[in-house]
């Protein structure tokens, strides 16, 4: 290990913990039952959604590798960016790109990855750390809904948020996260948003819900993480995987749906849940965006989008956008 990698947790010690309970009991102790995304990544959950990147039927990763291929020189030169700031950097494998146009431009000094897994950074920032020796990189583990302070990052800072995490918000998540974000840039800071778009239903679900059974097995496995944080007594069998297109949303949401009526106890809440045969627990949303209205609310929420690209197929958008007033 040098010392150009660092790694900051910034939340109390016990954030992580009691809003794991707190969402517990308030999403899932009764229908609607839903729990939030973040608990899906833990170290295996973290090592399962880099399997899903690769899956034949997961496009966006390769769409959104396409456009930065293309245009990571263009945003080098927009942004002339001394510090990459990302959120929800996981493994890190596509900024590697805008890392390589960053450095060429030479105005890159700081890569500040954030993310709640903790593996997922300390594998990412030592691979990092041999390969970029002129970088420093001060990783953070947070939570974006909760912590986006930006702090000593040398400016002009460009804040990426790729693999299209945003539509893992609905549309009150998305308008405190852009306000959020909004009040921590400077003039002079660039926002890279990465955002999958509405197409055809049929591809949208084979990409949550692939043949090989990757996409279940992530699912599933934050009732593995309840099980081991809150002795829970879930078996991840007795639920089957869902990818549903929710057309007036027009969002995608993953499902587990239980098998059989079944009592699940969750001791450190003293709590027992009562699921009936076939009852759902909705566990993710992945909006899907088109231009237009993506613009618009960037637009409401003090954004002005200087460039959207998407790949050559028209899946997946990446934009840059710059505070406007
Ligand atoms: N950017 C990567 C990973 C996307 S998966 C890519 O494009 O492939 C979403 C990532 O966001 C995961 O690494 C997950 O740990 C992280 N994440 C999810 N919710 C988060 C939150 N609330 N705060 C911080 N990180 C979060
Ligand atoms: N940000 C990713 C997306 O919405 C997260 C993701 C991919 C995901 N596949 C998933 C979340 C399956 C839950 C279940 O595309």
């Amino acid at each position: 290990m040098n010392d150009r990698f660092t790694l900051e947790r910034r939340l109390p010690r016990d954030f992580f913990d009691a809003t794991l309970r707190a969402d517990v009991l308030q999403g899932l102790a009764e229908p609607p039952r839903t729990l939030p995304p973040k608990w899906f990544y833990d170290e295996r959950g973290s090592r399962l959604f880099e399997e899903i990147t690769r899956l034949p039927e997961y496009y966006p990763t390769r769409a959104e590798q396409e456009i930065l291929t293309r245009r990571a020189p263009d945003i080098a030169r927009a942004t002339r960016a001394r510090s990459l700031v990302e959120l929800g950097s996981g493994s890190s494998r596509k900024t590697r790109l805008l890392l390589d146009a960053l450095t060429a431009a030479g105005t890159l000094q700081r890569y500040t990855p954030l993310d709640v897994s903790d593996s997922a950074l300390t594998e990412a920032g030592e691979a990092l750390g041999r390969d970029y020796p002129a970088l420093r990189i001060s990783a953070v583990v947070t939570d974006f809904e909760h912590d986006l302070a930006l702090t000593d990052e040398p400016g002009p800072r460009l804040v990426a948020f790729l693999g299209g995490t945003l539509g893992n918000l609905d549309t009150d998540g998305r308008t405190a996260f852009y306000g959020a974000l909004r009040r921590t840039l400077s003039a002079d800071d660039t926002l890279l948003l990465g955002a999958d778009l509405v197409k055809d239903p049929a591809v949208l679900v084979a990409a949550y819900d692939d043949s090989q059974g990757v996409t279940a097995a992530f699912d599933k496995n934050v009732l593995n993480v309840l099980n081991r944080e809150l002795d829970a007594g879930f078996d991840p069998d007795a639920f089957d995987h869902l990818a549903v297109w929710n057309t007036a949303e027009e969002r995608i949401e993953m499902r587990l749906r239980s098998r059989a009526q079944q009592q699940v106890p969750v001791k450190a809440l003293d709590l027992t849940l009562d699921l009936e045969a076939g009852e759902e627990i909705r566990t993710e949303i992945s909006v899907k965006f088109r231009r237009e209205g993506l613009t618009a609310e960037l637009d409401a929420a003090g954004f002005t989008v200087r460039h959207w690209w998407t790949d050559a197929a028209g899946r997946f958008a990446l934009l840059l956008a710059v505070p406007s007033r």
